[in-house]
């Protein structure tokens, strides 16, 4: 059955993580804002020149940008998961009249739930592959940076807004700006909340259990 899901959560609540089990196990696609900027980055497009500097201080990258993009890459799918977007209310509201335009409602909004004090902790112990975006944990698993991925032999890198001071500026802008975002779907009646503590699998597990409802 076709899904339209939003996942939310803080930065390191895990989104990316259980995007990528998602997506295999569901057979859909993940449309991944914070991934898709970066490849704009290192592509320098214009996208990626006019986001670059609102990436690495931990701001949200304007709204029209975000929105074009996100139109760009729905086109033609009945079926996603949304990781990253929507982030502000401007975003959920566009979001919506898209759905709209395509007679296609979100089948759920999700929202992992993990402490400020764990995040810090999985954000500065993360490393990604350059080339497929994989995601590693130092806490899991022995890896540095120049290390070559398991799955395409790229390097693996650390993302540049995985310092402690712009991981604070993109919490306390989750805070801010997209936590109204989880109240707007919460009000509409799609909202599920899941622990995103315990392991990935149990993280995803609990995803699972409420998808297959
Ligand atoms: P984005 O890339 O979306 O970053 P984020 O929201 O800060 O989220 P992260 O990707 O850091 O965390 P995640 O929840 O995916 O965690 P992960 O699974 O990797 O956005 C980056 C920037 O782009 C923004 O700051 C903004 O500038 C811009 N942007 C993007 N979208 C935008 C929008 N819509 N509007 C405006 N601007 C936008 O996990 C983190 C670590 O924890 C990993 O090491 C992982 O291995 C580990 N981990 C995960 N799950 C577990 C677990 N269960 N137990 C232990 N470790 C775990
Ligand atoms: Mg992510």
């Amino acid at each position: 059955m076709a899904k339209r899901i939003v996942i939310m959560g803080a930065p390191g609540a895990g989104k990316g993580s259980q995007v990528s089990i998602i997506k295999e196990k569901y057979d859909i696609d993940a449309i991944v804002t914070g991934d898709l900027l970066r490849r704009h980055v290192s592509d320098k497009t214009d996208i990626g020149r006019a986001a670059a500097a609102y990436m690495n201080e931990g701001k949200l990258v304007p709204d029209d940008i975000i929105i074009d993009m996100i139109r760009e890459e729905m086109k033609g799918k009945d079926s996603f998961i949304l990781d990253g977007f929507p982030r502000t209310v401007v975003q959920a509201e566009a979001l919506d009249r898209m759905l709209e335009e395509m007679q296609l409602p979100l089948t759920v909004a999700i929202l992992l739930s993990v402490d400020d004090e764990i995040i810090v902790k999985r954000l500065t112990s993360r490393f990604v592959c350059s080339g497929c975006g994989k995601i590693f944990s130092s806490l899991r698993e022995p890896v540095k940076e120049g290390d070559k991925c398991s799955d395409c032999g790229a390097s693996i890198i650390r993302r540049k807004d995985d310092n402690e001071e712009t991981i604070k500026e993109r919490l306390r802008v989750y805070r801010e700006q997209t936590f109204p975002v989880v109240e707007y779907y919460r009000r509409k009646g799609i909202l599920k909340e899941v622990d995103g503590t315990g392991t990935p699998q149990e993280v995803f597990e609990r995803i699972d259990s409420l998808l297959g409802e």
